[in-house]
């Protein structure tokens, strides 16, 4: 049975799309098998992890899987261990045909139930085909982002040393206990991230402990710094990739620190 972990924080450009296809790319190269899901209509993760634009999945993504409650036609294979439910800008309709039935081409499929739970519900057929299931959210406290946590055992939450990031996390961490109580995976934070370090700066130094103090038991020690082949992933992606193990280097120990955290569960 695939353990499901959502990247969040309702706030953009934190690192989310970049922290869960590095994830999901390590998870996949120790040797177990990985959905990776973009619930981010911007489609970030879909275009780095298939290298393709994110139009090209237009009537084949994770909303048409949701709408038709059916995830093996929409899987999009990455390498062996790796497979993705990809996004687009559609995605953004989401909302609209939870509360009209209406989708984005005109035609209607009424939808009943917990608006909350719809991924949680679908992804109920795979996931014993997986060991992990890892999931990117858009910047909101939206629909993407409830049901994304609703079907999640595991949240990482994404902490950029900012002050804007910092008056993000209570409400975050609000939306992660809703989805514990309303949901039905247990919903709980793993830990707290810090990306996009600058480490010439004292105010993201000062932030750094800030969060550590008010989270001591959720911090994770590995600090990701802001680093060029990192960023640069968005353009050269995972395959022919001179400085791969450059951009991945600094997430070895975020993983190694996820995993024994989930072990030891
Ligand atoms: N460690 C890093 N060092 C340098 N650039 C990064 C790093 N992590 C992410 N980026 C870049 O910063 C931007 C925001 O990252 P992204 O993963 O898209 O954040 P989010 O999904 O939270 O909006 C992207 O252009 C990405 O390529
Ligand atoms: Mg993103």
């Amino acid at each position: 049975m695939a353990v499901t972990i959502t990247m969040g924080i309702q706030k953009g450009g934190c690192g989310k799309s970049t922290t869960t296809g590095i994830l999901a790319y390590l998870i996949s190269q120790k040797g177990y098998k990985v959905l990776a899901i973009d619930m981010d209509s911007q489609g970030n993760l879909t275009e780095l992890l298939s290298e393709q634009p994110s139009n090209d999945f237009m009537g084949k993504s994770v909303l048409e899987a949701m709408q038709q409650n059916n995830v093996e036609e929409f899987i999009v294979p990455i390498n062996g261990n790796l497979d993705l439910l990809p996004a687009n800008n559609f995605l953004a309709t989401f909302p609209r045909w939870i509360y009209t039935g209406k989708t984005y081409n005109g035609s209607t499929i009424p939808f009943k139930g917990n608006p909350s739970l719809i991924l949680d519900q679908t992804l109920d057929s795979v996931r014993d085909k997986y060991d992990f299931i890892v999931i990117d959210t858009p910047p909101s406290l939206s629909e993407q982002t409830t049901n994304s946590l609703c079907a999640s055992e595991y949240v990482v939450v994404l902490f950029e040393c900012s002050n804007w990031c910092y008056s993000a996390i209570p409400n975050f961490m609000d939306s992660v206990n809703g989805a514990q109580e309303f949901g039905n995976r247990g919903t709980e934070v793993l830990g707290i991230l810090r990306t996009m370090n600058d480490v010439r700066r004292s105010d993201a130094k000062a932030f750094n402990e800030l969060i550590a103090e008010d989270y001591p038991e959720q911090i994770f020690e590995t600090i990701i710094t802001r680093k060029a082949p990192t960023g640069r992933l968005s353009l050269y992606g995972f395959n022919s990739n001179n400085e791969l193990k450059s951009a991945l280097a600094q997430y070895e120990n975020f993983y190694e620190e996820l995993m024994s955290r989930v072990q030891s569960k």
